[in-house]
């Protein structure tokens, strides 16, 4: 079992449980191999020293963490193509963060560390400590994926790129030539669908509680050039007069904000009594896979669909990125971990 760091007062620490390997099994040469028998290719080097580790240690960085899935994801990746790693869960609160995210950023380009998953709070804070961003974070404004290249840190977003294969692969969203994008909640989430659909060319429309966030979400994107983003009071859902009602695309109506996830799984983001607009509906909640939105939405006729499937994707193409492994080939194992139908990915 390879160790990271040893641990010092000040440096992160994991919490036990994630010190053991995913396979529990010493490297050999065979765990090398891919799920199709192959070594993994040169691209699968993202180290900062350019070499390939012999065990992979990842991790996710954000607070609180309780009850993550993501070990189970990523442990079932590596255990599916055999490769030898650990992934851990560091639980950075606020006060903590100035001293110890810098050291956890030091260990990725240092290559002790060979890639951080991110999550609230600190989506959009990483994105001023990286060297490099891609376009898909730049674009969002929020990384929930880091890695080293060449000792240098790159801030990657998979959140965008998991709805979309997910959403896509479960609505019907091919059967129309366009769609025009109802998103409820305008976090760093809400600004991964918008992402998204903007890329589609499609119009988005976001409604949040707080005005201003929703302006500041649209102010983004107008920044950089995508003008299509329209802000919306939250009291704005159900007017008549509104364009997801009165306009000729299609709507998909997504929840991007935590109402009605466990244990206040009596809530919903629309009124259940509607109107509902014509379309289909996402909710990014995946605990309960069902929730009130996702069933009233169907009983009002609308396709629908969770978002544990976006959950599996964001974290397979994270994986990719670590590895080299495509997200195809980790996909069926992290499905299968978190009770996720493989029909559904
Ligand atoms: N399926 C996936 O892979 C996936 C990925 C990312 C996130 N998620 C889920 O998506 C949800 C949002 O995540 P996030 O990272 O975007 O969180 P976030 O940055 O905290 O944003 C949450 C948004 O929801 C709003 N909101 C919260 N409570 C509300 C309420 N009672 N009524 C109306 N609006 C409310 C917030 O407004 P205020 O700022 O005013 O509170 C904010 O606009 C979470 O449930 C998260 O678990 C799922």
């Amino acid at each position: 079992m390879m160790h990271h760091n040893p641990p010092t007062a000040d440096r992160p620490r994991p919490t036990a449980d994630h010190r053991r390997t995913a396979t529990g099994h010493r490297p050999t040469a065979d765990h090398q191999r891919t799920a199709n028998g192959q070594r993994p290719t040169a691209d699968h080097q993202r180290t900062a020293n350019g070499q390939r580790p012999t065990a992979y240690t990842l991790g996710l960085l954000g607070h609180p963490l309780g009850h993550s899935l993501s070990p189970v994801l990523h442990r079932a990746a590596l255990q599916a193509v055999g490769l030898e790693g650990e992934y851990r869960l560091y639980d950075v609160p606020p006060e903590a963060a100035e001293r110890l995210i810098p050291q956890l950023l030091d260990d990725l380009r240092g290559g002790r560390l060979h890639g951080l998953n991110v999550t609230i709070p600190y989506k959009q804070q990483v994105t001023a400590w990286v060297e490099d961003l891609t376009d898909a974070a730049r674009g969002c404004g929020a990384v929930n994926t880091l890695y080293a290249e060449a000792g240098r840190l790159v801030g990657h977003n998979t959140d965008a790129a998991g709805f979309w294969e997910d959403a896509r692969r479960r609505l019907p969203l091919m059967e129309a030539p366009g769609w025009q994008v109802v998103l409820l909640g305008a976090g760093g989430a809400a600004r991964a669908v918008a992402y998204a659909a903007l890329r589609q060319g499609w119009p988005v429309h976001v409604l949040a509680r707080r005005l201003e966030q929703a302006r500041a979400l649209a102010h983004h994107f107008r920044a950089q050039g995508r003008a299509q983003v329209f802000p919306h009071p939250w009291e704005r859902r159900t007017d008549p007069a509104a364009p997801w009602f009165t306009g000729r695309l299609p709507v998909l109506l997504v929840n991007a904000t935590p109402v009605g996830m466990h244990p206040h799984t009596q809530a919903s983001p629309w009124p259940e009594v509607g109107p509902w607009p014509r379309g289909a509906a996402y909710d990014l909640v995946y605990n309960p896979r069902e929730t009130r939105f996702v069933a009233a939405a169907r009983r009002a006729g609308l396709p629908a669909a969770d978002g544990l499937g976006m959950l599996v994707w964001q974290a397979a193409l994270a994986f990719q990125r670590w590895t080299g492994i495509p997200a195809r080939e980790v996909l069926p194992a992290m499905a299968r971990a978190v009770g996720l139908d493989l029909r559904e990915v």
